[in-house]
């Protein structure tokens, strides 16, 4: 019965939240251009939501754990979630996750602190698993191969699956000349064998609103700047199971 309320919960408030996050999040030197990935169009897919609020619905589950003592059934958990949060799509992704493990279980997850979010999401049964799918990188073209600061760079790649692939992640990420750790990740929810080629923008200005008192501020500084990117099942580097590095590229671009 919870699961059929969160949904109904899920659906008129999910569209709401997913905006509210868009416009809290940090601007990136990196974004995502474009992408062959199919992108779920009929309805909410519980599998993002799940991953991008992983650590705001941990923080509560936590706290709730401590604070109740004493917790028998997956409302009294949810509840409280919901009533600390005031997020619908929390209780959604708890009571969901909840239902589908028990309590017990729910909680012993839930206590396992260095979780990551994918893991976490597929022990709920939110997102898919597939342990026998694999990638390999077919290209990899960075352009232009050099030019000044104030530059966009275009990373243009491209990944072959024969099996398919699980839950996972594509990281991105540029060693720069000032130390600044400079990445981003992508979920990928599971793929049919195929190809898939993705376009990166790296955007090489300084970013006049960085506050190098509150955060590191990127520079680009002359130099060249080593790119990597993982194509992964699960969590890239996680030690979870259902994780898997598929497959590894780099190559570079220099500032003038
Ligand atoms: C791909 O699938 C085949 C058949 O199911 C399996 O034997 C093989 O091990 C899989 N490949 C990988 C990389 O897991
Ligand atoms: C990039 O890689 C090269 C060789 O792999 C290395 O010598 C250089 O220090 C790296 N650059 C940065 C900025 O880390």
């Amino acid at each position: 019965m919870h699961k059929a309320i969160a949904l109904i919960v899920l659906v008129v408030f999910g569209s709401v939240a997913a905006h509210t996050r868009k416009i809290n999040a940090q601007p990136s030197h990196i974004q995502r251009v474009a992408s062959s990935l199919k992108q779920e169009s009929n309805g909410i897919d519980w599998c993002p939501q799940c991953v991008n609020t992983f650590d705001q619905l941990i923080y509560y589950v936590l706290d709730g754990i401590l604070e109740l003592g004493i917790i028998n059934t997956c409302d009294d958990i949810c509840n409280y979630v919901t009533e600390k949060s005031g997020s619908p799509v929390l209780y959604a992704i708890c009571a969901v996750g909840c239902d589908a493990l028990g309590i017990n279980e729910f909680i012993k997850i839930a206590k396992e602190v260095d979780l990551d979010p994918i893991y976490f999401c597929e022990s709920l049964k939110v997102c898919p698993i597939f342990d026998s799918g694999d990638a390999k990188f077919k290209s990899f073209v960075i352009l232009p191969p050099h030019a000044p600061v104030y530059s966009t760079f275009v990373i243009d790649f491209a990944y072959e699956s024969m099996n398919g692939t699980g839950t996972g992640q594509l990281v991105v990420s540029i060693q720069t000349i000032d130390g600044v750790e400079l990445s981003t990740t992508l979920l990928i929810e599971p793929q049919k064998p195929g190809r898939y080629a993705e376009r990166i923008s790296v955007d090489a200005s300084p970013d006049p609103d960085c506050d190098p008192a509150a955060q590191q501020c990127e520079e680009w500084f002359p130099g060249v700047y080593n790119v990597t990117v993982m194509v992964c099942n699960g969590e890239c580097g996680s030690h979870h199971p259902h994780s898997q590095i598929y497959d590894t590229v780099k190559g570079s671009f220099q500032i003038d």
